[in-house]
């Protein structure tokens, strides 16, 4: 059994783990830990983990490490993903190694995808797209082989530094447009840190918000988005910066 297990607020990471389950020889069973934590994650002996999460600031987003928290594997082998928008998955891909393997798994391979950045949404707009579709099967392919060998991953060969890199946050948080919200309630029950209060769905908590950009993924309405001067400057040099092709890379 493949247990497929993923950290998505936007939901290329989900896409991208899910393309790679189905592509992979075997049933396989999704965990999504995105607004819920599931704790039930029984392993049987011979499953296969695979684990996928976004990079944030170069890192893993400390709220899916904790949703993580539960599993515990007993040699199991695993494969581990990012997905990141185009800038760079930096320390990511290591330090997400560096958890799965400290929980008792045996990673075989590791994995950074590409997708559409969720607050620059221009940066790699549209993708996965099918080149990146033709990479996942080529990956899937290779992974085949890796599988039935079976040879535990060298870590110090994945891309990343330790100590990783300094956590940051993002001074920007979703705006609501009062004309557009019917305060249905929909981004308040998907919002991953809880940051949208029931009563007055258009505010944000900007203490709690971890701008996952989920309430403007799943707003009914199209209600929620970025936007303010801050934004504008940002996102021009961001654009600027960031719009070359980077192409998947994976370890094994
Ligand atoms: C707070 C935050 C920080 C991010 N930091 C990076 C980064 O360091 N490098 C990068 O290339 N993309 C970065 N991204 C973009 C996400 O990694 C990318 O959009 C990813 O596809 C999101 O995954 P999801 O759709 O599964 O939520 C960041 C996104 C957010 C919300």
């Amino acid at each position: 059994m493949i247990r497929n297990i993923f950290f998505s607020p936007s939901g290329t990471s989900q896409q991208i783990a899910e393309k790679i389950a189905a592509d992979l020889e075997g049933i396989s069973e999704s965990y999504n830990l995105t607004v819920y934590e599931k704790r039930n994650i029984t392993l049987n002996e011979g499953d296969l983990v695979l684990v996928t999460c976004p990079v944030y600031a170069g890192r893993i987003p400390p709220l899916a490490i904790s949703r993580l928290r539960h599993l515990k594997g007993n040699g199991q082998k695993a494969i581990v993903i990012v997905v990141y928008g185009n800038r760079d998955y930096d320390d990511a891909l290591l330090e997400l190694c560096d958890i799965i393997s400290h929980k008792g798994f045996k990673i075989v391979a590791a994995a950074a995808f590409v997708a559409q950045h969720c607050i620059f949404p221009e940066v790699a707009k549209g993708r996965p797209d099918r080149l990146d579709d033709d990479k996942i099967h080529d990956f899937t392919v290779a992974m085949d082989k890796v599988l039935k060998k079976g040879t535990r991953l060298d870590i110090s060969k994945v891309k990343g530094n330790r100590p990783y890199k300094k956590p940051g946050s993002v001074p920007l948080h979703p705006l609501t447009v009062k004309s557009k919200c019917t305060k249905c309630g929909v981004c308040v029950k998907e919002c991953p840190t809880q940051a949208i209060p029931e009563q007055n769905p258009l505010k944000t908590d900007t203490d709690i918000c971890i701008t996952c950009c989920r309430c403007i993924n799943v707003c009914p309405h199209d209600a929620r988005h970025l936007g303010g001067i801050l934004y504008k400057v940002a996102g021009w040099k961001f654009i600027k910066d960031n719009s070359e092709r980077k192409e998947p890379e994976w370890f094994f």
